[in-house]
């Protein structure tokens, strides 16, 4: 079945619920303090329209460059559907607040280690680095809360192209169709 890009709020929020789905493994992209760019993959784990959550360790590059440019983008990619979706954002961070530790309760506990290495994220391999210490506990989880203003949504098609920008204010998304 075709995507229909007025499906695309609904389909993050199935994106963040289910395992399979292709929008479940985002890039991730910020800015350096020079302005250079750097992108990653990250995992959905919840969409709240507007709000797209994705979990960090505070030591990362990523965090790091958010603290300074809180400006976000976030790709997604249907390669059966042949879709793309670029959306824009405003990150806050949240670590050992309520959000953060609301979050960190929800993770299987085996998840936490992921947060847990003993030597920053990106440092040099040591012995040590590969180690996880566990009453590190959530002091480096980090919740990162993207609020949405911008998405543009493209399908590619046999039939017909696609493709919508969509933008939020005032409380709602408003959407224009646009040339491919
Ligand atoms: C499938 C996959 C999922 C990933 N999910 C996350 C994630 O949810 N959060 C995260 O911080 N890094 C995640 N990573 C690792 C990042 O892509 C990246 O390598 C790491 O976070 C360091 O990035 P940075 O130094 O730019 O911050 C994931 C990597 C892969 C391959």
């Amino acid at each position: 079945m075709q995507f229909d890009p007025a499906s695309i709020l609904s389909e993050l929020g199935k994106a963040a619920e289910e395992k399979a789905h292709p929008f479940r493994w985002p890039v991730l992209s910020t800015a350096d303090p020079a302005g250079q760019p750097e992108a990653r993959i990250v995992v959905l784990r919840a969409f709240a329209d507007p709000v797209a959550t994705v979990y960090s360790d505070a030591r990362t590059g990523k965090v790091t460059q958010l603290r300074s440019h809180p400006e976000a983008g976030l790709l997604f990619f249907d390669r059966e559907r042949k879709v793309q979706v670029r959306a824009k954002g405003v990150a806050s961070l949240h670590q050992q607040d309520a959000v953060a530790r609301e979050h960190w309760d929800s993770l299987p506990p085996a998840r936490h280690a992921d947060y847990q290495t003993t030597e920053d994220p990106g440092t040099e391999w040591t012995e040590a680095g590969g180690r996880m210490d566990p009453a590190w506990r959530d002091r480096n989880f980090t919740v990162l809360r993207i609020t949405l203003a911008f998405l543009d949504v493209l399908r590619l098609s046999r039939e017909e192209h696609l493709r919508y920008q969509y933008r939020f204010s005032g409380g709602q998304w408003s959407r224009q169709r646009v040339v491919p």
